[in-house]
């Protein structure tokens, strides 16, 4: 190494450095505030249930809150992804096991308050009453089915153990999306928007996972940026 490379190197070694640190606290920044975000809606639940601030059947309030959050958490970790690989948002795709996490979470809750609160945890009683013979019972039980999976191996060391496998098992996450989707579809009484809205989101991200539709996007946001 010539004296002046030495130089150079010993110049640029603390500005790379304070980059590296200032990549290093933004993403520790996203992070919390994304888990602070996702913790919301229960905190926000919690609060109400305290505050008394239910409807008159807070049993319901519970099941509709935590499957709501469960389903928007769900199809946001989805999201980033095509948001780091498409719109180039690098930092979204930092918070992508932490969303799934909280959508797994959320889902479980919902589940636990459907059985524990609205049945008494009486298994005979759901498998006879409502689990096949409501169809959104039964797409509900396969969404949460197929989280299942995906947030036992969402340890660094099951990522390393699975290999490619991982990646593969991931994609029950989609599974997951459109079963939850499903449910939603099926149980939403009255001409209700929202659960189209939710089955337009997933459509488009299923679309842009396609090989080609994410390479013409990502073409056209570099050529928009330049
Ligand atoms: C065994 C699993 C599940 C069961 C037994 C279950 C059960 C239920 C029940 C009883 C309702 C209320 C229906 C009504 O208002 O008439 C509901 C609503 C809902 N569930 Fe589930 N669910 C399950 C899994 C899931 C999962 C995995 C998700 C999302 C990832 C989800 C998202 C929703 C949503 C978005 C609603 C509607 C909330 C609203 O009306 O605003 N559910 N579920």
């Amino acid at each position: 190494m010539t004296t002046r490379t030495m130089v150079r190197n010993s110049v640029n070694k603390p500005a790379a450095a304070r980059r590296k640190r200032a990549t290093w606290d933004r993403k520790r920044w996203f992070w919390l505030l994304v888990n602070l975000a996702a913790a919301l809606p229960l905190l926000l639940l919690l609060w109400d249930a305290w505050r008394g601030n239910l409807s008159v059947n807070p049993i319901d309030d519970f099941t509709d809150r935590t499957g709501k959050a469960a389903i928007i958490i769900l199809l946001l970790s989805l999201a980033c992804t095509p948001v780091a690989s498409i719109l180039g948002w690098r930092l979204a795709a930092t918070v992508r096991k932490s969303l799934g996490l909280w959508a797994f979470a959320y889902a479980g809750l919902h589940f636990l308050v459907f059985i524990g609160l609205d049945y008494g945890f009486n298994i005979g009683f759901i498998l006879q009453d409502d689990l096949l013979q409501k169809r959104y019972i039964f797409v509900g039980l396969l969404a949460l089915l197929a989280m299942l999976p995906l947030a036992i191996t969402s340890t660094k060391g099951w990522m390393r153990r699975l290999g490619k496998g991982w990646k593969k098992l991931h994609r029950l996450a989609y599974a997951a999306g459109v079963l939850a989707v499903l449910h939603f579809l099926w149980l939403a009484k009255g001409g209700r928007m929202e659960p189209f809205l939710y089955a337009a989101a997933l459509a488009l991200l299923l679309i842009v996972r396609i090989p080609a539709v994410r390479k013409r996007a990502i073409t056209l946001r570099r050529r928009l940026a330049t």
